[in-house]
């Protein structure tokens, strides 16, 4: 059995549809149950329902042999994992934002609220810029609007949220999308049905 975490919400649903096609259904898997854990013995797949930001940790530690995770999510946790693929779906931006009023004062130490800390670290150390980082857990937006910090890094995806806040994308840090990730050691000893779990989904990928 491969035992493969998908990220819980749409962009899971998304892409079980892509290992559907590919040959490795699981039509338990779109019942509207509490369940999380789903097998087929024919097609060789046992999937599990996890929080998106927690697909990495299953992974890296064998509790799962491959999983689907965001590159923001790779870039900020570094597992040690393979990135076997991007799937080219969940796919949106890492940027810096800030209110439209504000002037950058390059003097001065930047306060950068966040959830992504390593990777705004990385950004701006990139750049020799001090900054005080600021971790917030959610709705990063509000924290310029009431003064916590000077800018956000954060997911933009359409755009909306920002708008919404009268916030603007200042500038682009990374392109992000869903990556299919691997176990190292699982990859050892499943090699060949991972490697061709992983061709089938290129096709799928090239196809859509
Ligand atoms: C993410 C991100 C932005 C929003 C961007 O939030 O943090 O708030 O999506 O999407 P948009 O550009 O399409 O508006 P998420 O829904 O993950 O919730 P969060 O507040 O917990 O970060």
């Amino acid at each position: 059995m491969l035992n493969i975490a998908l990220p819980k919400g749409r962009l899971g649903e998304k892409v079980y549809s892509m290992f559907d096609r590919a040959g490795f259904p699981c039509p338990a898997l779109m019942e509207n149950s509490r369940k999380l854990i789903f097998d087929n013995e024919k097609a060789g797949v046992r999937y599990f329902w996890v929080k998106p930001s927690d697909v990495a940790i299953y992974v890296e530690r064998g509790a799962a042999d491959i999983g689907v995770a965001g590159k923001d999510i790779l870039l900020e946790y570094r597992p040690e994992v393979y990135e076997l693929l991007d799937l080219n779906v969940g796919k949106c931006r890492m940027a810096v934002a800030a209110p439209e009023s504000f002037r950058d004062r390059p003097d001065r130490t930047l306060r950068v609220a966040t959830k992504f800390s390593r990777i705004a670290r990385d950004f701006y150390s990139s750049r020799g810029r001090d900054i005080d980082i600021i971790h917030l857990n959610g709705s990063i937006e509000i924290a310029p609007i009431l003064g916590l910090s000077d800018v956000i890094v954060d997911i933009v995806e359409t755009g909306t949220t920002l708008r919404e806040n009268h916030l603007e994308v200042i500038e682009t840090i990374v392109p992000i999308s869903a990556r299919l990730i691997a176990n190292k050691s699982g990859f050892k000893f499943k090699t060949e049905q991972i490697e061709q779990l992983t061709e089938e989904i290129r096709k799928e990928v090239e196809e859509a």
